[in-house]
């Protein structure tokens, strides 16, 4: 076999992101490095993944120990990490049973089709529609874009799957339509991520729940922006006062091994028996392994405590921002998943803070998104708070 060697313009990684100029090559708590061995503070966490930092030694210990027994073995098998973490989150949540995959887009599509087997294997109807929300979003695969409510995410995808109606996100009039819709189930962000850091009415969220227990309609929460911690609570329904039949997690709770799972409802978790859904890779004893380690950390450590004093000072800071750049509209967010809103400053913003040292994100063009790690010390928040300064200062003065 010839092994052609010759250098291509080309990336050899097909161009699905935009990428900064940097290449990231170490990590520890809040910080990274590149491959220049220039430190930056990293307030994106992964996109809301490593919520206990970089390299948290209590998931490193743990997945070196799995690293000497078992990497992978099928689910045709009994796994212990599998079944521990498990335990973790039905004792830690409303629901009752867990599905494991390996991400966001994978674990939504597990909720699809869950709810639509629930529909019609359980209920005995033929309803499939899933309800979502304007400026969702839900993931890439084909029924996850379909189910997001965003055109841009759809653009050249078509035909999209059906059975998905979007209505618009707190809007309680709207909801009305639900009744006539009659669909298998509702999902919806509790803070909308990538829509643009949206957090969701309490009254409208409940009005939703009490369909949902009317008409028997799953109530669907879509936790994997804002699970695992990242609003002050181990999962934002926690804090409206509803119980959903099933959370779809991922990114957080492998502290960046990747993993996704739902967590359902037994009612809702017996639609899947034996042969309805399935994945190789789907809770594996290493993933598994980093999904224990960082929930029993959370919960040992009193993290959760810490999230909700810090953020606290967080806003503080973010506050006194507002109150001195006249093109900030709001800040808003809950937790430690904070949006600025810029108007349409939001990637020159994220540039300039790369220059600063400082790692942020957008949320669309008008949302600056911070994402720190739960672990952010009131010293990394001054840190950042100087360098998001210096940053604001220079697109002031049209640097
Ligand atoms: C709310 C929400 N759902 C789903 C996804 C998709 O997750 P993944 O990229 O792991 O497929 C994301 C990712 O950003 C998200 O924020």
């Amino acid at each position: 076999m010839t092994i052609n060697t010759s250098v291509s313009q080309i990336s050899p990684v097909m161009a699905t992101y935009s990428r900064f100029p940097i290449t990231l090559v170490k990590g520890k708590g809040s910080y990274v490095w590149d491959d220049q061995g220039k430190k930056y503070l990293d307030f994106t966490s992964g996109i809301a993944t490593c919520n206990l930092g970089h390299v948290p030694d209590v998931v490193k210990a743990k997945l070196e120990e799995q690293l000497q027994n078992l990497w992978h073995c099928s689910n045709l098998y009994h796994i212990p990490n599998q079944q521990e973490l498990a335990a973790l989150l039905t004792a830690n949540s409303c629901c009752d049973q867990v599905f494991f995959c390996n991400s966001g887009a994978e674990a939504n599509e597990a909720a699809i089709k869950l709810a639509r087997r629930y529909a019609q294997k359980v209920k005995g109807t033929d309803s499939f529609e899933v309800i979502t929300f304007q400026q969702s979003f839900h993931g890439r695969t084909l029924a996850t874009l379909s189910a997001t409510g965003q055109e841009k995410i759809q653009q050249g995808f078509a035909p999209l799957v059906k059975g998905f109606s979007y209505l618009p996100f707190n809007d309680i009039e709207a909801l009305e339509q639900i009744k006539t819709l009659e669909p298998a189930a509702i999902l919806l962000e509790l803070v909308q991520g990538e829509g643009g850091v949206i957090p969701a009415n309490q009254e409208w969220v409940k009005k939703i729940a009490e369909i949902c227990v009317e008409k028997d309609i799953l109530l669907m929460v879509d936790e994997i922006q804002t699970g695992i911690g990242r609003t002050g609570t181990l999962f934002a329904y926690q804090q409206y006062g509803i119980e959903p039949d099933v959370i779809s997690v991922a990114k957080g709770l492998g502290s960046g091994f990747p993993i996704g799972a739902i967590i359902a409802k037994e009612k809702a978790a017996k639609a899947f028996e034996p042969g309805t859904h399935g994945s190789t890779f789907g809770g594996n004893p290493l993933a598994t392994a980093a999904g224990v380690a960082t929930i029993s950390h959370i919960i040992d450590s009193n993290l959760l405590k810490h999230v909700n004093e810090i953020s606290v000072y967080f806003d503080e800071q973010l506050t006194k921002f507002k109150e001195k750049y006249t093109y900030i509209e709001d800040i808003r967010g809950k937790g430690l998943l904070k949006g600025i809103v810029v108007g349409n400053k939001a990637p020159q913003i994220v540039q300039k803070a790369i220059e600063n040292e400082l790692l942020i994100l957008t949320a669309g063009p008008n949302v600056v998104r911070l994402l720190p790690p739960l672990t952010v010390t009131k010293e990394e928040i001054n840190e950042f708070t100087k360098a998001l300064e210096k940053t604001f200062q220079s697109i002031e003065k049209g640097e």
